[in-house]
């Protein structure tokens, strides 16, 4: 029983992969290394390095290595990125999965875990989201993995592969041993940015938007540590293993925290000062998007371990600390 992790060199996978060898499981990781970094792949985990949607390859990973679960990370992420390059985001999300997915079931694969986002909600009417709220992605990023969440579902139900579907919120943070972390130095995510400003590794930073019918007028979101990814991560697999259905379900805290909250969390813990320069808002934000993860909760019995933003900021940035030396 072995578990193929596609992405598994890059910011969450890289964590579910120590994860998954702490508790003593055969993993095995395909990456492309297109934003992942092998010195990230835990050592005991073997890297093959090329695409998810190279059929073949996947083949003969899946049978040479008795592979009877995939946890599938490998996905282009940058929202506005999506929006410049469509194509390349179907290309790399949706049609890439879907090859995937072919090898998976052609493979006798029988369970599949899948990283998908809040993104697909788009802007939803209310800040706390359930399962229930029907999708309606702003980006074409968003659109990219609600279709691989219905092809999953669809060629489920057509064969005996179960899934779970992880609605991923804000990650953030890094692994407490810093073993590994937030790696990529262009990241556009809000708490890596102003952990980067804290560090004095840029000038200061931007806010987007603090106009927002919000109690600070600026953008709410729920904020996860990676850590407490992982231990859904791996309750998802064994759901699955233990013969669980098929189930999508919200990761987050059920709280959410400002920009200006954020900014302030990380000048406290760093003990530093930076320039926040208010902007005009980013295209395609929403104003409050925080997850209801009373499923996940209840289905998974999954409890956080690092529902606090202080040891979430502190985590990211003895990572970027340790980066800077590097
Ligand atoms: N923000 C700033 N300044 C920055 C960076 C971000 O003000 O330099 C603001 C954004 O405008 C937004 C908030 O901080 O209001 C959070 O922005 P992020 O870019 O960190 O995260 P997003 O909420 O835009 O998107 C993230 C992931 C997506 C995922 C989504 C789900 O990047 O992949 O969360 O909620 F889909």
């Amino acid at each position: 029983m072995t578990i193929l992790v596609t992405g598994g060199a890059g910011y969450i996978g890289s964590h579910v992969v120590y994860g998954l060898i702490e508790q003593g499981r055969r993993v095995i990781v395909l990456d492309n290394l297109s934003s992942g970094f092998p010195e990230a792949v835990a050592e005991q985990a073997r890297l093959t390095v090329g695409d998810v949607g190279d059929a073949d390859l996947v083949s003969r990973l899946i049978a040479e290595h008795g592979i009877d679960a995939i946890m599938h990370f490998a996905a282009s992420t940058v929202v506005p990125e999506s929006v410049a390059k469509p194509v390349a985001y179907y290309k790399n999300n949706t049609v890439n999965s879907l090859a995937l997915l072919d090898a998976a079931i052609a493979g006798g694969v029988r369970h599949f875990v899948f990283s998908s986002t809040a993104a697909v909600y788009g802007n939803p009417a209310t800040e706390l989201v359930s399962e229930d709220v029907a999708p309606r992605p702003m980006s074409p990023y968003g659109t990219s993995k609600l279709m691989t969440e219905m092809m999953l579902r669809d060629a489920a139900s057509a064969s005996g592969l179960s899934y779970v579907v992880l609605r991923y919120f804000n990650v953030a943070g890094a692994d407490p041993k810093l073993r590994t972390g937030q790696s990529t130095r262009a990241a556009t995510h809000l708490i890596k940015v102003a952990v980067q400003a804290a560090l004095g590794l840029r000038d200061g930073m931007e806010i987007y938007g603090t106009d927002y019918p919000t109690p600070d007028g600026t953008c709410v979101r729920d904020y996860i540590h990676v850590c407490d990814l992982v231990s859904a991560h791996i309750k998802a697999l064994d759901h699955l293993r233990g013969g669980g259905a098929s189930a999508t379900l919200n990761c987050g805290y059920g709280h959410g925290s400002s920009v200006h909250e954020i900014i302030a969390a990380v000048r406290r813990v760093s003990a530093g000062d930076f320039v926040a320069e208010p902007r005009p808002r980013r295209a395609g934000d929403p104003a409050a998007v925080v997850a209801d993860s009373t499923r996940l909760r209840q289905l998974l019995s999954w409890t956080p371990a690092y529902d606090d933003l202080d040891t979430i900021v502190a985590h990211a940035l003895a990572w970027e600390r340790k980066l800077k030396l590097q």
